[in-house]
């Protein structure tokens, strides 16, 4: 009897040590909804929503989550062109923050604001939030991911590239690789949705984001690409990855959109999916 209890014992405290709390654990937060710090010699903006009931004694899971060209981080948590944040929180119940930041213009195509990530300043302003999240709010440091539609997507991307260690997984959502690759040679578990029309950023764009990770994670690469049925949607989870570093890639039949929808659904498969590759990570 004695030896069992120390073995549970001894497994709580591993389990309580692979918490990972942020030193935000037992604090009263001070992050608004809106916050506004300077990154770079400039001025930045970023959305927190806070889990319903927020207890400051518990780690939740940290979600970055990121518009396209011309949103911000008020229109994502307002539900501007789909549901707030693509409905994610909705399948989160309550178990993770959302961050929502701002980005800013994209210099080649006008004054919209996205993530151009000039000199990898989007990089560091996502740095100077994970610093300011850190002391103030309680989240697990091992449960931070990334997720976003098109611009917003490039720049989950390009955190996967560049800060593999900080997040534990992203989510793209219809994207080509425009805010860059600074790294890239390391693995992380990667999801990626696109549709085989779209106009945007084109679905040929996409293959070699998804095939970096594939090839990284170590998993078996899948050939002939595979071809979604007309008006729905193939996924595939990659076999043979490191078990730490899944791949999961859905190809939709569709053009540019966050909110796919196979014909004869009444909903996406966005969130569910998104939500779903996320919550296998404890
Ligand atoms: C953030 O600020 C903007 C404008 O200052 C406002 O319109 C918006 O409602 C705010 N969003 C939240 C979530 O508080
Ligand atoms: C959401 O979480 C609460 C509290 O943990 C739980 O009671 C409830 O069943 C959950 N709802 C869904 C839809 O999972």
């Amino acid at each position: 009897m004695r030896g069992l209890s120390l073995i549970s014992e001894l497994l709580l405290l591993a389990s309580t040590a692979l918490a990972a709390p942020s030193a935000g654990c037992g604090k009263t937060p001070t992050l608004k909804a809106n916050n506004t710090i300077t990154s770079g010699g400039k001025q930045r903006y970023f959305i927190v929503k806070l889990p319903d009931g927020y207890d400051n004694t518990k780690p939740y899971k940290l979600v970055f989550t990121f518009h396209a060209l011309g949103g911000s981080g008020t229109q994502l948590a307002q539900g501007g062109i789909s549901s707030a944040y693509w409905g994610i929180p909705s399948a989160a119940n309550n178990s993770a923050i959302f961050i929502s930041p701002n980005g800013q213009s994209a210099g080649s195509v006008g004054n919209m604001m996205g993530w151009g990530n000039r000199n990898g300043e989007d990089i560091r302003f996502v740095d100077d939030i994970m610093a300011a999240l850190s002391g103030d709010l309680c989240f697990n440091t091992d449960l931070v991911f990334s997720t976003g539609f098109s611009y917003g997507g490039a720049i989950s991307y390009a955190l996967a590239c560049a800060r593999p260690k900080v997040f534990r997984a992203v989510a793209v959502m219809s994207s080509n690789p425009i805010s860059g690759c600074d790294g890239g040679t390391e693995p992380i578990a990667y999801y990626h949705q696109q549709g085989t029309k779209d106009q945007a950023l084109p679905y040929r764009g996409a293959l070699p984001m998804r095939d970096k990770y594939v090839g990284l994670n170590g998993c078996k690469a899948v050939s002939p690409d595979p071809a979604p049925p007309a008006g729905g949607h193939v996924k595939i989870v990659y076999e043979g990855c490191n078990p730490k570093y899944p791949v999961t890639w859905i190809a939709f039949d569709g053009d540019h959109t966050p909110s796919p929808r196979d014909s004869g659904a009444t909903s996406t498969f966005t969130m569910s999916e998104i939500w779903s590759f996320f919550s296998q990570f404890t």
